[in-house]
């Protein structure tokens, strides 16, 4: 079978050139082992990514270094790129994606020109730059710029910043963009180290997802700020961020950037994150990678979060007051371990970043905060996954392992990946004990750190570690089900309904004619969206009046709470909640609540959509490019 298979087949490819080729047979001791300077290339057909134009088991990128300038005016970043490459002796071409970027030239490591091409223009994939090698060439210099329009940096005006003087830049790279800015294969499957040199207008800070290698220098006009990533990532991880950026450490391997008038806020709002780190090695083993920093971005961030190894890029929408949202901050910091240490290969197994993250962030929680809030936040993930399934009608969308879909990985559903993904490694967790359970993934992150990982390769690795020949555990834990097949097994386990108890029967007492809840301002935050999400999505507006009235909703500071609302709002056309949803909708750009919240909106017609055009005619400019690009298919503008 094939899992079989793959778990003898050999992972590491290792081809000729660059450096040192040390294998990686022996990562695995908790202090880090010695890494593989150059990360393997798994073979099996699965572990195959679509979408990318690589073809990295002929020739293939292992470090890059960025020497590049951050040009406001121009809107463009521009430099030169290095590629140490690694390569079959007799391959002819290596071939890097590109989506859009300018070319000026392409020379070998002794400035000789290289012949190139770029292929034609794929909508979601880009292009493939093809370069021609000679027998020798084991380095590329691409001067070059980054794409008009690049899809992976948004530019902020100073308007659009939260201290209004300064302007500002950042990248996303997931899960395919990072290739409009940075000439590389970008593939999760390919491991780069990388480093690089960044000029920017005096005055501003660039920070990046690296540890920094040399003190910043200012002159002429200009800030140079250097990083060196010294461990093999996946390209999508390379992140920048320029503003006018304060620094304050919020523990001893722990820090938050962010605008000055930001600071504080923030800081208080993420004071329990060094907690965090020792919370989750104490679960999972070492935290790897030297600091852990946080960048809190302006309100136009397409995600809550993004978590680029070392600096986590985060929405300020999690600021509540009151730290009731930073599972946030446990789930970016998780990925250090699923998703950034062990990798998925492709986009079709993204369940092993998200659905691995999502539970250990859970876990997190509860060595923090306490069985209650974990309960009620798995409760939570629960109903995501549940309304998940039932809008895929259980279909081929719902498996753990999403088919390879030609073009863009878009990670399918996030009841799915995330949720389902969670409750997954909850129901193992519950059959093996935690105890095994916990030691056995705590070993999966060292045998498999700084390497890439695919659903066939992770049940094998469980198959061998976990279970053992264990027939009786086999039988138990219908693995094949919950990765290869739509729908829920029959050994799913179910949250306590005890989380909820006193929210449903308020649910109940409302929905059969009762007062809403007069408690509710003391509730948890998860309490409050259990509540109001499990609402009849139809009501009359004297009940949505009552609600508003009683429970402040329009006024609701906790951003979660308040899209919840809205969005209950918008579908009985509730007039009284319009003002904060035109608010809401043009002071953040987060991709989550703007979306959904204007698709409902534009499927009304009469209603909704005036609404829509109106808000998102204001807004568009202060959305980020692939929320734009989502957006646009509304036709709002025309
Ligand atoms: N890695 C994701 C963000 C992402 C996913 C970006 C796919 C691009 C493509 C990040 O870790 C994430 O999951 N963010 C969530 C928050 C989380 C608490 C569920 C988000 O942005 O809402
Ligand atoms: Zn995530």
């Amino acid at each position: 079978m094939t899992l079989l298979r793959t778990a003898v087949a050999a992972a590491a490819i290792l081809l000729a050139g660059c450096q040192s080729a040390e294998t990686n047979t022996t990562t695995n001791s908790s202090d880090g082992g010695q890494e593989a300077q150059i990360a393997p290339i798994l073979d099996t057909p699965e572990a195959k990514d679509s979408a990318t134009y690589a073809r990295p088991l002929e020739a293939r990128v292992c470090h890059v270094a960025l020497d590049l300038g951050v040009d406001f005016e121009a809107k463009r970043i521009g430099g030169t790129a290095t590629l140490d490459i690694d390569r079959k002796p007799d391959a002819r071409e290596i071939v890097l994606d590109d989506k859009g970027l300018e070319i000026e030239s392409i020379t070998d490591g002794s400035n000789q020109p290289l012949d190139y091409k770029v292929g034609a223009a794929d909508e979601k994939l880009g292009s493939p730059l093809s370069v021609a090698l000679r027998p020798d060439t084991k380095r590329l210099i691409i001067k070059y710029k980054s794409a008009k329009d690049a899809g992976a940096l948004q530019w902020l005006t100073p308007e659009q910043t939260a201290g209004k003087k300064k302007p500002y830049l950042f990248s996303q790279g997931q899960a395919i963009e990072n290739r409009s800015w940075i000439p590389t294969q970008d593939s999760p499957g390919i491991r780069q180290s990388w480093e690089a040199t960044i000029r920017v207008p005096a005055g501003l800070t660039a920070v990046m997802s690296a540890p920094k290698s040399a003190e910043p220098i200012t002159q002429g006009g200009e800030s140079i700020f250097s990083y060196k990533m010294p461990h093999s990532v996946a390209p999508y991880m390379i992140a920048i961020g320029v503003g006018d950026l304060a620094f304050k450490p919020l523990g001893k391997r722990t820090g938050v950037w962010t605008e000055p008038v930001m600071l504080d806020r923030a800081a208080a709002e993420l004071a329990d994150t060094e907690k965090m780190v020792e919370a989750a090695e104490k679960l999972y083993g070492p935290y790897r990678w030297g600091r852990y920093d946080l960048l809190v971005l302006p309100p136009a961030f397409p995600y809550g979060g993004m978590e680029n190894p070392t600096l986590t890029f985060l929405t300020p929408t999690f600021i509540a007051g009151d730290k009731s949202l930073n599972g946030l901050v446990a789930h970016e910091l998780a990925h250090s371990w699923s998703g950034n240490l062990v990798t998925n290969a492709n986009w079709s197994d993204s369940w092993l970043n998200e659905g691995v993250t999502s539970y250990f962030e859970n876990r997190i929680m509860e060595e923090i905060y306490g069985p209650k809030r974990a309960q009620q936040e798995a409760a939570l993930s629960f109903d995501e996954m549940t309304k998940a399934l039932a809008e895929e009608k259980n279909g081929p969308n719902t498996q753990l392992h999403l088919a390879a879909k030609e073009g863009v990985p878009d990670g399918g559903a996030g009841g799915i990946v995330y949720d389902k993904g969670a409750t997954f490694l909850r129901t193992v967790e519950k059959i093996v004990g935690r105890e095994k359970w916990d030691a056995y993934l705590r070993s999966y992150f060292d045998r498999h750190a700084f390497q890439p990982m695919t659903s066939d390769r992770f049940l094998a690795d469980m198959r061998a570690n976990l279970i053992k020949g264990d027939k009786s555990l086999e039988a138990k834990l219908q693995l094949d089900d919950w990765i290869y097949k739509p729908g829920l097994p029959s050994n799913v386990i179910r949250p306590d309904p005890a989380a909820f108890a006193t929210v449903d029967k308020a649910v109940a007492a409302f929905t059969s004619g009762g007062p809403p809840p007069a408690d509710f301002a003391g509730w948890t935050t998860a309490e409050k969206i259990r509540f109001l999400n499990k609402l009849p999505r139809k009501m009359s507006t004297a009940r949505l009046a009552e609600l508003n009235q009683r429970l402040r909703l329009n006024e609701a500071g906790n951003n979660e709470v308040l899209f919840c609302w809205l969005d209950l709002a918008i579908r009985n056309r509730f007039d009284p909640a319009v003002p904060a949803l035109e608010r809401f909708l043009t002071t953040q750009g987060r991709r989550k609540f703007v979306k959904p919240l204007i698709e409902t909106l534009a499927k009304d017609p009469q209603w909704g959509r005036p609404i829509a055009v109106r808000v998102y005619r204001v807004a568009r400019g202060s959305y980020h490019p692939i929320t734009q690009r989502d957006l646009d298919k509304l036709n709002l503008m025309s």
